[in-house]
């Protein structure tokens, strides 16, 4: 899919070039366009939120577009009527694409736009109708904002290609293959650089938890690390993510059913990359360090077993009672690389729990956090961007349940109780006390179901981190 030119342009929206031009309704608010709003008079366009009618005038077509109150508009409103009307403009074989902007939601519009006409269908043969696609999108109004139309392409863009990565198939996006994209990004921009460590490095360093998932593998492994430095005076940010690039579970092995599902294993990992390449392009004032642990998760002669004690960078031993809860070992120690790097706050991305998607499915990612202010800030940037969370709790007896019978803690708590929330307190043994945030984006990762971001990988998280960033 060739990308689709973005633009703002200041003037008169009904003055555009474009084939197709969209045209807001709001509640009770009447059109200038008699022709309109006949449309609007005989029911066929309607205000209500993401409804689509289409004209034609002059040989091009018009679309009137509901977006509900005027009042009550907001970002998320805006996203899901752009998504109508994109949708609807690619059924029409429209090439370019002209929105009439209502004031602020210039940035939500493009996002809408770019995260609807996505597709992967690079391994499809024949039947790719990329020319037929849409070409362009033109943002027009009297005070549309450059920089809003410029941040919400940047972004959307980055999240498509985390789609990308996550919706190629495990035997193309290998780690090593992971680590070469974020060197690709690094190389792209000066205050971007890149570490990779290796499986020697990675035992080197006392990363015995990464290690031991990395053992069962002949996929070499890495250890991916972004260092964005843009100044300003915001706190060190630490972003870490899972990117297991399959997990068969290991010798616990998975039921065969959904396996295939398991390539998007790397999807927090995937947001993390593409997040930082979007904050180098916006040229953010922030510093981020990245953090992305990136393995296969395979049983072999080699392979960790149940059973097995491992220790991680900081010297917790653990128990390793369940070779599929690998996540939160590969993430123990890329936690306390972050803490080594001096990040000051964290957040993590990890398809790490089956449970979370029983509990809030595709509609929230789980919120895990030992720090309200931080959580508060991360929750909120999640609100401004779609991409929402819903906290879950700590609690002593949760702590109790995650103590190993030999080693320090276990990977796989008895009877699987409040198995998010078990996996989170692990994962807060490494993060040194430091303000931390764990998304488990398992159920929003892939198969979400918002109008403009449908089914297969979503690039849950991109947008989030990148607006945290913007906002720190
Ligand atoms: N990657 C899985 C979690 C997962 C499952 C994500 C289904 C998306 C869809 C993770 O590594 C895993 O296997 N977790 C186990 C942990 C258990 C063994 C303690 C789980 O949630 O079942
Ligand atoms: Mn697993
Ligand atoms: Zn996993």
């Amino acid at each position: 899919m060739p990308p689709i030119s973005v633009s703002a342009r200041r003037g008169a929206p009904e003055q555009t070039d474009a084939d197709t031009r969209v045209v807001p309704l709001f509640e009770g608010e009447s059109l200038d366009d008699p022709a309109l709003q006949a449309l609007v008079d005989s029911g066929e366009a309607g205000s209500g939120s993401g409804k689509v009618a289409v004209s034609h005038q002059d040989g091009r077509r018009v679309l009137v577009v509901g977006l509900g109150e005027r009042d009550a508009l907001d970002a998320e409103t805006a996203r899901v009527a752009a998504a109508a009307a994109a949708a609807r403009a690619r059924e029409l074989r429209t090439k370019s694409l002209s929105w009439a902007v209502p004031d602020g939601f210039a940035g939500a519009l493009v996002e809408g736009t770019l995260l609807r006409l996505y597709k992967f269908d690079r391994f499809k043969s024949g039947d790719n109708d990329d020319d037929n696609g849409v070409q362009s999108l033109e943002v027009a109004g009297e005070a549309v904002a450059e920089d809003e139309v410029e941040r919400g392409r940047i972004a959307s863009e980055a999240q498509n290609r985390a789609r990308d990565l996550q919706n190629l198939p495990a035997n193309v996006a290998t780690p090593v293959f992971l680590a070469e994209r974020a060197a690709e990004i690094a190389a792209e921009h000066d205050r971007l650089e890149i570490e990779l460590l290796d499986r020697e490095a990675i035992v080197e360093r006392g990363m015995g938890a990464f290690a031991a998932v990395a053992q069962g593998t002949y996929q070499e492994p890495r250890l991916i690390v972004l260092r964005y430095s843009g100044g300003g005076d915001g706190p060190h940010l630490g972003f870490v993510g899972k990117a297991v690039t399959f997990d068969t579970g290991g010798i616990s092995i998975k039921p065969s059913a959904k396996m295939h599902e398991m390539k998007f294993d790397m999807s927090g990992g995937a947001a993390v990359i593409e997040s930082l390449g979007a904050i180098a392009q916006l040229g953010l004032p922030a510093t981020v360090t990245g953090v992305v642990p990136a393995t296969e998760n395979m049983p072999s002669g080699r392979s960790m077993r149940p059973g097995d004690i491992v220790t991680a960078m900081n010297g917790t031993t653990i128990e390793i009672n369940n070779t599929d809860a690998e996540g939160r070992l590969i993430l123990s120690d890329a936690l306390c690389y972050a803490v080594e790097q001096g990040v000051e706050k964290i957040v993590d991305l990890a398809t790490l729990t089956g449970a979370i998607i029983v509990s809030l499915g595709a509609t929230y990612a789980g919120l895990f956090s030992n720090d309200d202010d931080w959580c508060a800030e991360v929750d909120a940037a999640g609100q401004a961007t779609g991409e929402l969370g819903w906290r879950l709790p700590f609690h002593k007896e949760y702590e109790d349940l995650v103590k190993g019978e030999y080693a320090d803690i276990t990977n796989a708590p008895e009877g699987r109780k409040a198995s998010s929330i078990t996996a989170a307190e692990f994962l807060r043994r490494f993060v040194d006390d430091r303000p931390w945030v764990h998304m488990d984006i398992a159920g929003t990762a892939w198969g979400m179901d918002r109008s403009y971001v449908r089914k297969g990988a979503s690039g849950y998280g991109v947008r989030t981190l990148v607006e945290l960033a913007g906002r720190v």
